[in-house]
């Protein structure tokens, strides 16, 4: 059965003729009969061509905290319109969002805009190795950090088979096109297991320039660092002078105003923010401090964007951190969160599954399989199957989450107490009958 209506399908067809598989994106294409094409969202929904409603959990992988079409960002972003977003000079807008986004990352002695999360990691990373003068970065499997060159080894896509002997692993190239030489930049480790670390920096600490991490693992069930290991990765890179940048891309703004760093009170050297940021609209920032602001201050570390900190974007960011920074959005999310996990939880031992809710509850996962999985290896015995079935079984009764499990689930504070109660009965519903084996 398709998750397409008539004129849903119709519109993919014109999709597919004027893009390529008819996304602009490759996470979009489900499949010819299962892409959907939206018209519009709703606070916590969205609505597609033929008219149907979803809760939506998707939010456009994760942009999406305050709500769809939240009025006080639309409104600021008209008005930021109508004054013309571009000018090749800073702009008033950029600078009242700056002092809003420094308010809440009160950790950071500076900052720059730019447009999206590949950008920010991009310019985050050239800026660790033109300041430390070394070449070499760890990253941690199953961990994403935008489509750029240097970051696209081992990403939640890799084969388990392919990711080597997790005490000698084996960066897995997630791209053809990638020059093979790359490789030999990047060292890609297990995420939570700080001994492997230290062996890397006991063996060449003084060519490490950056550890990149993202402090949750946000694009693989979201599993949460284990105690000591955040610290542990500050500790190492104090030591040997690396930098420690935290990818906040899909936590910054979403699991606390001020992101991981508030969150588990580790202070990174460099941060990278898009999503939640700007509710939706195309914004990101490098946030900093230290030898690193100087880094830029001085000039001769390259970091330029015809667009970036445009008039639209900084509306949007500062209309949004001014709701994040009453407190209120984030309770409310992390309300929602809890209870879904809860219930999701509840539904799965009723049913008698295996499996769990993982993460934070503003960006969880489930992980259908035995054990309490705490790293992208460990997550072999998840039954991918199982989990797509009842997602697209979800999709079909209008509760959309990403039915691929790797991808969390992102709450917005838009979501309501019936969306969880209609999100949960539909889960147990689909669930049994995906269990069952019965017939979409
Ligand atoms: C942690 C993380 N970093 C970077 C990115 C790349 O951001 P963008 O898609 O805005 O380029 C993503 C995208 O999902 C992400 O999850």
């Amino acid at each position: 059965m398709s998750l397409q209506g008539a004129k849903t399908a119709e519109w993919f067809d014109r999709a597919y003729a004027a893009l390529i598989n008819g996304v602009s994106s490759q996470f979009r294409y489900w499949g010819d009969d299962d892409t959907i094409v939206i018209d519009h969202g709703e606070a916590g929904h969205v609505i597609d061509m033929d008219g149907k409603r979803y809760i939506d959990y998707q939010l456009g992988f994760g942009p999406i905290i305050l709500g769809h079409g939240e009025p006080s960002v639309v409104a600021a972003v008209v008005d930021a319109a109508s004054a013309g977003p571009s000018f090749a000079m800073t702009q008033r807008r950029e600078i009242e969002a700056a002092e809003k986004v420094r308010e809440a990352l009160s950790w950071a002695e500076g900052m720059r805009f730019t447009n999206t999360g590949t950008e920010a990691t991009m310019h985050a990373i050239r800026l660790a190795r033109g300041v430390t003068g070394r070449d070499i970065v760890i990253k941690f499997e199953g961990q994403y950090h935008g489509v750029h060159d240097y970051v696209m080894f081992s990403t939640a896509g890799a084969p388990p088979e392919g990711l080597g002997s997790r005490f000698r692993p084996v960066p897995w190239q997630s791209s053809s096109g990638i020059p093979d030489s790359i490789r030999t930049y990047i060292r890609t480790l297990p995420y939570n297991d700080l001994e492997l670390v230290q062996k890397v920096f006991r063996n060449e600490g003084n060519r490490i320039a950056a550890v990149i991490v993202e402090p949750t693992l946000g694009n693989a069930f979201g599993f949460m660092p284990v105690d000591g290991f955040l610290e542990g990765l500050r500790d190492l890179c104090d030591e040997s002078g690396a930098a420690l940048i935290f990818d906040e891309v899909k936590t910054g703004f979403r699991i606390a105003t001020g992101g991981a760093a508030e969150y588990f009170g580790v202070v990174p050297d460099i941060g990278t923010y898009a999503k939640a940021l700007g509710n939706g609209f195309p914004v990101a920032a490098i946030a900093t401090r230290g030898e690193m602001v100087e880094g830029w201050r001085k000039g001769g570390i390259a970091q330029a964007g015809t667009y970036s900190g445009n008039g639209v974007a900084a509306a949007a960011a500062k209309a949004t951190v001014e709701q994040l920074l009453t407190g209120e959005p984030l309770a409310r999310v992390e309300k929602v969160g809890r209870s879904l996990m809860e219930g999701i939880d509840r539904v799965l031992s009723d049913v008698s599954l295996e499996g769990m809710a993982t993460g934070h509850p503003a960006m969880f996962s489930i992980y259908f399989g035995e054990g309490t999985p705490k790293e992208f290896r460990d997550t072999k015995g998840h039954d991918s199957e199982l989990y797509e079935d009842v997602i697209f079984r979800m999709i079909g009764k209008g509760v959309m989450p990403c039915p691929d499990a790797l991808e969390p689930w992102f709450v917005c504070a838009a979501h309501t107490d019936e969306d969880v109660a209609k999100t949960l009965e539909v889960f147990q519903e689909s669930v049994s009958e995906a269990r069952d084996g019965s017939t979409k």
